[in-house]
Parts: structure tokens; sequence; C-alpha cells
């Protein structure tokens, strides 16, 4: 069922239960009243013709004549009384004609009950039993409350047209303010639609009411801007890398194409295919970089994940660099190192994680003259911190915010190699591990990165 016809519906019965539960609760009450006014009027009547003709020798002419002359809003009004053996005693009506028959029952039952209320034809009478000394009788007072019912039958066709149109206006008025209320979402909705990864720029028209589908507009465009914050890396780190891959392959077949020319010598030939060999070897590295980088991106779904002691991913470092580099040295400087063994595992993949950190200390031995870096572990309330300082070129301040973009390379870093991806791997690895890097950096003294880890968790 559509949200529209919901809200319309609920709205709508809303308003209706109420308006009935008002309009009935007044004609009941109006209604009550009404009979309780009659009862009382026609037995008040009761009560004196009753005492008046219980008096000896009382002349009925009189009480006849009191009778036609008093006023009362009660139209048809009659009177008899009966005496203990059920004979009519006294009669007096309005109309002559106008004649009661009451049933025995009902003279028996006032006797027992005192006074019964009941209705005869379209008029409603009182049956009074009066007893004193002298006499036993059954007064019957019987009236037809033209006013009173004329006024409940006009209450009553007043508080039926207000609930029925009442009822109506909810309806209708749920309708059309649930339809302006969900015009938003429509407007919403058509707004996505234009939006596809061509023309991600676009973003929802949130209003001018703060409402809570501005909430959900501005909420929306936020998600949109991340969209296309992560649309736009992927498509320049794209280009990057084609343009990273293309470089060497255009120097291999450009060598190739000037060798193949015309006869060479041995040593010429030699020599482009040491060229082409370190230009595979970049390319290979390159390669080997980039399926990494897919490894690291995304989830950790797929991703082995084991309980790793960093100390011992620490340890290992220095050979592994070593390996990599003979000129580089790397020193370890393990203070403060707690007692349970628990505070230096974190949970991960073991090889993305030494990844992470070797290309930090690799760049630590390769921007700093004396090719040395220096690790310290630390752990503290639950987290684990790596800090890799170096004592070289450092990295200027308005570069810092740069370096983690992949291929993002420092002017200053002249012949040294490099792809620019280290960094941008590292962080997403640690990312993915729920920590952070952090650098601080002085030009010309040195750089100092720190790896925060939570340890014990995934
Ligand atoms: N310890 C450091 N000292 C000085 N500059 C640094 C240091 N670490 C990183 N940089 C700067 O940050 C840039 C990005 O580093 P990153 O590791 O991402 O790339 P790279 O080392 O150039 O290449 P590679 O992809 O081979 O690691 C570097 O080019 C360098 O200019
Ligand atoms: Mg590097």
């Amino acid at each position: 069922m559509p949200v529209r016809l919901r809200i319309t519906l609920l709205f709508g019965s809303i308003v209706f239960l109420i308006l009935l539960l008002v309009c009935g609760s007044v004609y009941y009450f109006s209604y009550t009243e009404r009979t309780n006014d009659i009862i009382l009027r026609l037995t008040n009547r009761a009560i004196t013709r009753a005492r008046l003709l219980g008096q000896p020798n009382f002349d009925q002419h009189v009480l006849r004549a009191i009778d036609s002359s008093t006023m009362m809003a009660l139209k048809d009004k009659t009177l008899q009384a009966y005496n203990y053996l059920g004979q009519k005693v006294y009669t007096y009506s309005d109309e002559p004609s106008d004649t009661l028959t009451v049933d025995k029952r009902i003279l028996e039952d006032a006797r027992v009950k005192g006074r019964v209320y009941f209705r005869i034809g379209k008029k409603e009478a009182v049956a009074y039993h009066h007893t004193d000394r002298v006499s036993r009788l059954v007064v019957i007072a019987a009236a037809y409350d033209e006013t009173g019912l004329e006024k409940l039958q006009q209450l009553r066709n007043i508080l039926l047209f207000s609930f029925l149109t009442g009822s109506i206006i909810a309806f209708a008025g749920g309708y059309f303010f649930s339809g302006r209320l969900l015009r938003p979402i429509k407007q919403i909705a058509d707004d996505i639609n234009e939006i596809s990864a061509q023309n991600l720029a676009r973003r929802i028209h949130s209003g001018e009411v703060h409402d809570e589908w501005q909430y959900l507009s501005e909420t929306l465009n936020q998600l949109l801007n991340r969209l296309q914050e992560s649309f736009d890396m992927q498509r320049r780190f794209i280009a990057n890398a084609s343009h990273e891959l293309s470089t060497p392959l255009t120097s291999i077949s450009s060598q190739l194409e000037v060798s193949l020319q015309k006869d060479r010598e041995a040593e010429r030939y030699r020599a482009v295919m040491q060229s082409v060999y370190q230009d595979v070897r970049h390319l290979g590295k390159l390669t080997q970089t980039l399926l990494e980088f897919a490894q690291a991106s995304g989830n950790t779904g797929g991703l082995e994940i084991q309980p790793v002691r960093i100390d011992e991913v620490l340890l290992a470092l220095p050979a592994e660099v070593n390996k990599l580099d003979p000129d580089y040295t790397v020193a370890l400087s393990f203070g403060n190192m707690p007692s349970d063994d628990n505070a230096l595992i974190v949970f991960g993949n073991t090889e993305l994680l030494s990844l992470a950190i070797r290309n930090i200390v690799m760049n630590a031995c390769k921007y700093s003259d004396d090719h040395k870096a220096i690790v310290m572990l630390d752990t503290a309330d639950g987290r684990l911190t790596i800090a890799v300082e170096d004592k070289g070129i450092g990295i200027p301040h308005s570069e810092l915010r740069y370096i983690f973009q992949p291929f993002y390379r420092v002017n200053h870093t002249g012949s040294t190699g490099g792809f620019g991806l280290g960094l941008s791997l590292a962080r997403r690895i640690i990312k993915l591990h729920k920590g952070e890097i952090t650098v601080s950096s002085r030009p010309g003294e040195g750089t100092l990165f720190r790896i925060i880890l939570p340890a014990g968790q995934f």
C-alpha cells in the first residue's frame, strides 16, 4: 500500500474515532439527561396528585380543574389513579378522547418498586405508588415530551452532520497533506535518478526548510561527495598507473626498434639488453606494487587474518631491508615493553603489516645520507606505536599532506628511484587494520613517521 494512502488512513481513522467518541458521548449524556428530567417531572406530578387524592372527601372536580389549568411544556398529559383493588379512581386527560390502558403488571410492579418508568405509545409514563394512613394509590402520570424529543432530534442531526463532515475533512486533509509531505521524496528520487557515474558532480536539491527531508538530502549529498572523491581518486590512479606502465614499455620498444634498424656489434647489443633488462625489472616491481595495492584495497574479506606479534615483525626488518639494499641499516629500540605478551599482538595480515612498515623504513633509509632508520616500539592504553625515524633530507611542510597520495613524489627526491606508491600503500594497509599513520618532519634534519595500531583486535 502506498505510504500516502497509509498516512491518510491512519490520520483519518484517528480523527474518525475521536469524533465518534465525542459525538457519541455528547448524544448519550443529552439523551439520559432528558430521560431523567422527564421522569422527575412526571414523578413530581404523580406525587402531588396522589397526596391530594389521598385526602378524605377531596373533590375530584377541583383536581381536574387544577390539572387542566397546569401549564407544562409537556403535551397530551394524562393522569390516572388506581386504588389497591386496581380500580380506576381518578382520570384526567388533556384530550378527552385520550385514554390509557395500563397493564396490571405495571401496577403490581409500581407497588413493589415504588416507582416505574415505562413507555406507552409515543408517550412516556411514570407509575408511582403512594401510601398513607388513609389510602394506597398507584398514580400514573404520562405525557409526550415534544420539546425535549425535538431538541434531542436536532442535536442528533447536528452531531451526525459534524461527524460526517469532520470525517470527510480528516480523510481529505490527510490525503492532501500527506501528498505535500511526501513530495520532497519524489523530488529526491528524481534527482538521484539523474545522477550517474558520468555526472557525479550533480547534487540533490535540499530545499530551504530545515526538516528531515533536508537532512536526508544533505546526507545523500555528502555520500555523493565521498563517492565522487573516490571516483576521482580511482581515475587519477588509473591514469598514473597507465602512465607509469607505459613509460618503460615505450622505452623498451624504442630501444629495440633502434637496435633492429641495422646490424650492430655484440657490445652494443649487450648494452641495449642491459637497459631493457632494467626496464623490465622496473616494470616487474611496479606490477608487483600494483598487485599489493589491489590486495590492500577494499575490505579484509579474502585476506588471511591471524594474530601478528609486532615485535617479531620488527625483529625481522633489519635482515629484510639489508637484503633489499646492503647499504641500508635498521636500528631497533624497544622501550617500555609490557609484561603481557597480548599487548604486542595485532590481529591482521602478517605480510601486509610487514610490507607497510617496511615501506616506511625503506623510505627512511632511502631519503637519508647515512641510509639508516631507527625503529622504536611502544605500547600504552591498548595501542601499539611504531615510530620510524631518520636523520635525512626531510619533507617540506607544504608537501606533507600530499605524500600519502598515490604516485606523489616530492621534487627534491631527484634521482632517487621510486613510484610514489610506498606511503599510500602503507596507509591503506594501516587503515585496513584500523590504525593510523602520522608524520612530522624538518627539512634538512630528518623525519619521524608514527604508526599507531590497536592491540589485540581487528
Ligand atoms: N623518510 C623520508 N624522508 C624524506 N622524504 C620522504 C620520506 N618518506 C617519504 N618521503 C617523500 O615522500 C614521497 C612519497 O613516498 P613513497 O614511499 O610513497 O614513494 P617513493 O618512496 O618515492 O616510491 P616507492 O613507491 O618506491 O616507495 C617520496 O617520494 C619522498 O619524496
Ligand atoms: Mg617509498
